[in-house]
């Protein structure tokens, strides 16, 4: 029996209905496989912001970092500016423990209609890499002025040769591993951030050296955003910044259904803090406690935490279990045009996972 230390982080909205669902998979294929979870559940979130005034403890980090993996749900509240919950648990948590690559896949499940009128036998299954732990969202500037007519606001993207280095590396041999189209695209926009995207640019070009039996490919980021809705079957790694990543994996998720099948993972690729994963949708106010969002994307996220624990096969089962359910179309949330609860979707995902 292998047992895993998990850190579970449900947040809120509807990260506190989806959490529990991701965990009722985990405990069912655990025993499939002969794999123990302990949890650990953390409170942190707006509701702690309310009686406490942070998201989350001083010693948060402390607490996290000898567990096996991280579980989080989503943050996000209609009364508390974004930028406060953003910075307040999950930016602190992608940095210090250098969850360097945000990996998000977008596949288009058989038995799910994409907004996209695609041809016939066209297929969407990719995956967008997104530098996690610099460039934009590096929270380097200032105020000057405040509240002052004249107010000035300075806000500075951060480009490091190792921090571009390391994430386009790993989109490389994410390439090779998925043994698909064996393509790897990098996003910039070189032509208007003459800097920090020319030493992107250049970086990427140099790893691709490294990589002779991997296609490339350079687009600019408006470039990028046409050809996802444009040729979305030819892409099948997509390295992007930290700000060209995040919108991006907003349209693939999009393409591919739903917000509610878009999972997540925040990886530390070298395995010394522990790793991150989480549905891209937020905390979904406008149907939260509703008992109807859509626990796909956890469920698919707690999969790629499994992988990432080389469960492997657990992985897939639970990957397959997804599919199958998605095939069958008849039990769906209503972001998928079904009238079933998130608890019965998870019903059915548990039906399909054989013992
Ligand atoms: N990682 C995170 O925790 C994260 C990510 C994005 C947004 N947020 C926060 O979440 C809050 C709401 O943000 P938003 O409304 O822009 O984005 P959102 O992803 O929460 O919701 C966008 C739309 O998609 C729908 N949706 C999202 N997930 C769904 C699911 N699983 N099933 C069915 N429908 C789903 C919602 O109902 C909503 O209409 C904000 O406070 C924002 O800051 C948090």
């Amino acid at each position: 029996m292998q047992r895993f230390h998990i850190a579970v982080i449900a947040g809120d909205g509807v990260g506190l209905e989806v959490i529990p669902q991701a965990r009722r998979v985990l405990e069912k294929i655990g025993r499939r496989y002969a794999l123990e979870f302990a949890f650990y559940d953390f409170e942190w979130g707006s509701e702690y912001y309310f009686r406490h005034g942070r998201m989350m403890p001083a010693d948060a980090l402390e607490q996290l970092r000898p567990l096996d993996a991280i579980l989080l749900g989503a943050v996000g509240h209609p009364e508390i500016p974004d930028h406060v919950t953003l910075n307040g648990l999950l930016l602190p948590i992608r940095r210090a423990f250098d969850q360097y690559a945000n990996v998000r896949p977008a596949r288009l499940y058989r038995g799910v209609q994409s907004p996209l009128a695609l041809r016939k036998g066209e297929q969407i299954d990719f995956v967008v890499v997104r530098e996690n732990t610099e460039g934009e969202y590096a929270q380097v500037g200032g105020f000057v002025h405040h509240d002052q007519p004249e107010e000035i606001a300075v806000q500075s993207a951060v480009f490091t040769r190792r921090g571009i280095e390391r994430v386009v590396r790993f989109a490389f041999e994410l390439a090779r591993r998925r043994n698909g189209k064996q393509r790897v695209t990098s996003v910039t926009k070189s032509n208007a951030q003459g800097f920090g995207m020319v030493l992107w640019d250049r970086t990427f070009a140099a790893v691709a050296n490294e990589f002779p039996d991997i296609s490339t490919e350079s687009l600019l980021v408006d470039a990028a955003a046409m050809n996802f809705i444009r040729r979305p079957e030819s892409f099948d790694v997509v390295v992007a910044s930290n700000l060209f990543g995040d919108i991006l994996s907003d349209i693939s998720a999009i393409l591919v259904g739903s917000m509610g099948l878009a999972p997540s993972a925040n990886l530390d690729p070298e395995r010394r803090y522990p790793s991150m994963f989480e549905p891209v949708h937020g905390s979904a106010p406008d149907i939260a406690g509703k008992g109807v969002v859509n626990p796909l994307a956890t469920i698919l996220s707690a999969a790629m935490m499994l992988d990432h624990l080389e469960a492997s096969e657990a992985a897939q089962s639970v990957e397959r279990a997804v599919a199958a359910v998605l095939a069958e179309r008849h039990v769906r949330t209503p972001d998928l045009g079904g009238t079933s609860s998130t608890e019965e979707v998870t019903n059915a995902v548990l039906d399909s996972i054989v013992l």
